[in-house]
Parts: structure tokens; sequence; C-alpha cells
């Protein structure tokens, strides 16, 4: 194949197909979050894959990466400003808004798993185009639900059969208590400006919280004994984040308090939170914390102001979301065991042409009665089908040969032994039924 046809055919960069053989994978994944969802009361919402584009302005902060650096843009043909949704918490409170939620008993809890665009460099765990699923509680104060949150995030990978979990929470408090925490962190860093990055250079003057979520190393090491959020928080975040802790101590969850730990988002107030797994070096993962190399399976918090950001009435809000191919990178490297999706127990071989015509019928009737059942129908010699039947490693082969169509009968073969005999067509779905169960 010649380089310009290679490249014709091959995904845009930092994009990949879930082929066949990944997809048993993604089916655990979405079996197991929609059930922890349901069980928790979380209803599925879905959104569209573009917004408009000032949404987005509005609501993430102009000084996030994912604003400023990381959107899909672009003009619709009628001139509207679109992107794709890089995340899912500004849509699903788009939507709450839209359809006048705050009408419903409150709060509304609501699930998703859906795609995510970033304009990312692509690396081990990052992609172009990933998936997320997200659980929001919209409408309700009360921190029980940020543990909640945390707690379903959690559980959620727990369920999936991951180990060596972990969370780290901070609070960054609220817009009361941030303002004279953001002069103090300038102080400290004012007098160390010429050693940190162009980055943060730019974020002491936009946005210097994010200072803490740096990733250069030489950035990090001054981050150490940069000032505490937590000591720098009001009445009412203090509170706030003591009561999501001691929620959280009723459960057997192992967290850890990161008093740096700010994450990517602008509309976050008071809780925050990822979701690690422990002890493992990343090859390429760049999410460090504690100059530990961590691979950040999902993350969330609290983001009351969001819907007034957005232009809409107070509602106070929490959530977090998982990144799905991170969760099955880990399930493959931990040697989570999940069921073959298509595993056949019957093969169907056909020979000639009233019995290929006959064949599609019983198909079906085996397929209704619940017998997973396989077939090569395009192949037309016994021997093939045969071959195929054994690599699929079936119990049972059924031959219907012309005379058996013609006498209404088919042959049932035992895959094992080898052993062959003729059963009428009627009688079929019970025999194969009966021989399954032995
Ligand atoms: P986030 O931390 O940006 O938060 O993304 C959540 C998770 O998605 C990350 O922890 C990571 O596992 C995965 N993820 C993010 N970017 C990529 C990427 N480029 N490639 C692969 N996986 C990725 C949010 O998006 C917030 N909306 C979470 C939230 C929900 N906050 C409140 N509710």
């Amino acid at each position: 194949m010649t380089a310009k046809a290679k490249k014709q055919f091959q995904a845009p960069k930092g994009t990949f197909d879930i082929l066949p053989e990944d997809q048993k994978y993604w089916e655990k994944v979405r079996k197991v979050i929609k059930h922890v969802a349901i069980g928790y009361g979380f209803e599925r919402i879905d959104t569209p894959a573009i917004e408009s584009s000032d949404l987005y302005a509005l609501s993430a902060g102009e000084t996030t990466d994912v604003v400023e650096k990381q959107m899909y843009t672009f003009k619709s043909r009628g001139g509207d400003p679109l992107t794709l949704r890089p995340e899912g918490t500004i849509s699903v409170m788009r939507s709450f808004l839209e359809h006048g939620m705050q009408q419903l008993p409150q709060p509304v809890k609501l699930y998703y798993m859906a795609p995510m665009f970033r304009y990312e460099q692509p690396q081990a765990g990052r992609y172009r185009q990933h998936h997320q699923a997200g659980f929001e509680v919209l409408g309700d104060q009360d921190p029980i639900y940020d543990a909640q949150v945390i707690y379903v995030c959690l559980l959620a990978g727990e369920e999936l059969g991951l180990k060596n979990l972990s969370v780290e929470i901070n609070s960054i408090g609220c817009s009361k208590c941030r303002p004279a925490y953001r002069s103090q962190l300038l102080r400290y860093y004012r007098s160390r400006t010429a050693k940190l990055c162009k980055d943060c250079k730019r974020r002491m003057k936009k946005n210097p919280l994010r200072l803490l979520d740096c990733k250069e190393e030489k950035c990090q090491q001054m981050h150490v004994n940069a000032p505490n959020l937590i000591d720098h928080l009001c009445q009412e975040c203090h509170d706030h984040f003591k009561l999501v802790l001691e929620y959280l101590d009723e459960t057997s969850i192992p967290y850890v308090l990161n008093s740096h730990l700010v994450r990517g988002f602008d509309y976050y107030t008071k809780t925050v939170f990822e979701v690690f797994l422990e002890d493992e070096h990343v090859e390429g993962g760049s999410e460090k914390s504690h100059q530990r190399s961590k691979l950040a399976l999902g993350g969330g918090g609290r983001y009351d102001n969001l819907a007034k950001a957005l232009g809409g009435k107070d509602v106070p809000a929490v959530g977090g979301s998982l990144g799905m191919e991170r969760i099955i990178g880990v399930m493959k490297k931990q040697d989570v065991k999940v069921p073959t999706l298509f595993k056949p127990e019957v093969f169907l071989i056909q020979l000639g042409a009233l019995s290929k015509k006959k064949s599609l019928r019983l198909f079906e009737d085996l397929r209704k009665a619940g017998i997973v059942v396989a077939e090569s129908f395009g192949k037309d010699s016994i021997k093939a089908q045969l071959r195929s039947a054994d690599r699929l490693g079936v119990k049972i082969s059924l031959i219907l040969g012309q005379k058996e169509a013609i006498d209404g009968v088919v042959l049932l073969r035992e895959m094992d032994s080898g052993v062959q005999e003729s059963v009428e067509l009627e009688k079929i779905i019970k025999v194969v039924k009966d021989r399954l169960k032995k």
C-alpha cells in the first residue's frame, strides 16, 4: 500500500475505531454504568454532540485549557459558531435550563455516556475523541450529594472489577472566600515568577488558582509550599467540606485530601475530586500529583454557579465523570474477565439449493427459541462449513442437506464425538435445547 493510500485509510489523529474484538469491554462498561446509575436514581440523558460555542465561553471560563486551546470550533453553513462538545456537564446544565427541569422534584439526577472531543496532543490515555460516563445531580446543595457522586464514580470502577482505585478530594471555596486566597497565592508566586513556565505566567494574570494545576515539573516543585486553599475557606465552604468528608467516612472509600487539587474547568465551586488508579506508573501519562505519576480515571466536583453563568437561575449542582477508554485500558491491564458477546452453541450447515432456502427460516426459529446460532451460508461445501463450526467451538452442528429438506428432518451432529442422528424438523428445537443442557 502506498503511503498516500495508507493515510487515506487511517482514522484522524487521536481517534480510533472500536473494533468487534473490543466491544465486549464497552458492553460491560455500559452495562455496569447503567446498572449503578439506575440503582442510585440517575436517569439517562443524551445531548447533541454539538453545542453553540458561546455556551463554553460563558461557562467553562476562557482561561481553562479546554476552552482556550482544545475546542473543535467551526461555523455551520448558516454561519452559527458551533463546538464539538469537549465535556458533558455544561450540556447537561444547558438542557436542564432549556427544559425547565427546575419545575421537577429536586434534585434531578442524570447520567450519560457519550463521546467528547478535545484537540489534545495524543498520547497514552489521551485522545482527541474520548468517551465519558457522567453522573450529575442538579438542584440540590446538600453535601451528601457531593459524597454520593464521588461514591458512585468509585463504585462504578469497583463494580467493573478494577483494583487499587483511590479518590483525591479538595475544596476550592466559593466566590466569597476565593478572592482573598487568590491574593495570597499571587503574593507567593510573584516573588517566584521568573521560575514559572510560560503558561503559568499567563495563569498569574488570568486565573492564578490554575497555577496549582500545572503539570510542569519545575512549577510543581513550587506548589509544595504554596498557601493551602483549605486554610482559607469561608465558614460555609468549611462546613460544607467537613460534612462531605464525614459522609465519605461513612462509606469505605479510600480518599486522600489533596489541598493542591484544582480542576480543569472554571465552573467548579467548593468540592472537587479525582479518581485515580493507585501505584501504577502510566507510560506517557502526564496527570501528576504529589510528584507521583498516576492515571486520572475520572473527576468532578460541585458547580453551584454554572447555571447563573449560563444566564439561568441559581441551580446548585454536583457531578463527576469517568473516562471510558481509560477504564477499559485498566480493565485490560488488570486482566478483568469479560464475557464474549457472541458465543454460538449451534452451527447450521446447509447443502444444496433447497436446504439453503429453508435454512434462513430454521435459523430464525432457533434464534427465537434463545439458541445462539452461527452459520457460513455463503459456503457450499460441508467440509468448509464444518471447519467454521469447529473454529467457533460449538457443541452441536445441524446439517440440512437436500434429502433432509425434502424429508422434513435435520441431522444433528455432536461435535465432540462426531455422532450424527436424524431429527424431525418439528422436534429439533426441543432436542437441541435438551442436548445443550447436558
Ligand atoms: P475531566 O476531568 O476533564 O472532567 O474529564 C473526566 C475524565 O475523562 C478524566 O478523568 C479522564 O479519565 C477522561 N478524559 C478527559 N480527557 C480525556 C482525553 N483527552 N482522552 C481520554 N480520556 C480523557 C470533565 O470533563 C467534567 N465534565 C467532569 C464533571 C462532571 N464535573 C462535574 N460533572
